[in-house]
């Protein structure tokens, strides 16, 4: 009977410890079992599609470019943020989209044109 109550106490013990554990790896569970935004699959058929959309007369069917320069490793040479700006604002002889793309595709836009290097 005693050793009944012992084995009782310390599986209370070992659950209320368990719990703690597992409250802290559910709380880290939830975050990595959400789709990231930056999502490299997600990001890249969005961005071809804006860029298809917006930047194909300009840079060329594969980026290879024409009016404007060759895309294809820009991420070589400008940062995300550049890129985006450079969207945004436009600059040289490319038009400024800050009027016709959002911040969100903009954003996308930038971020895939970034991991091509
Ligand atoms: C009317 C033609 C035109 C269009 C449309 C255009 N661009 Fe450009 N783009 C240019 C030109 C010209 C430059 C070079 C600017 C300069 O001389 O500073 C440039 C430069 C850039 C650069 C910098 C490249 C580098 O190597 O420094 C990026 C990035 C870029 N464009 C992205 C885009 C994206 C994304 C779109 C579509 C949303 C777009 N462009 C649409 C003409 C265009």
């Amino acid at each position: 009977m005693k050793r009944i109550r012992v084995i009782v106490a310390s599986c209370f013990l070992i659950t209320a410890l368990g719990t703690a554990g597992c409250g802290a790896n559910s709380a880290t569970g939830d975050q990595t079992s959400q789709t990231p935004v930056t999502d490299i699959k997600v990001v890249s058929e969005q961005g071809m599609e804006l860029y298809k959309a917006n930047c194909i007369a300009c840079h060329g069917v594969d980026l290879e470019g024409k009016v404007g320069p060759d895309l294809r490793k820009v991420g070589e040479r400008k940062t995300k943020s550049q890129i985006a700006g450079q969207i945004r604002d436009g600059g040289g002889k490319m038009p400024a989209y800050n009027a016709s793309l959002s911040k969100e595709d903009i954003e996308t836009l930038a971020g895939w044109l970034a991991s091509l290097k």
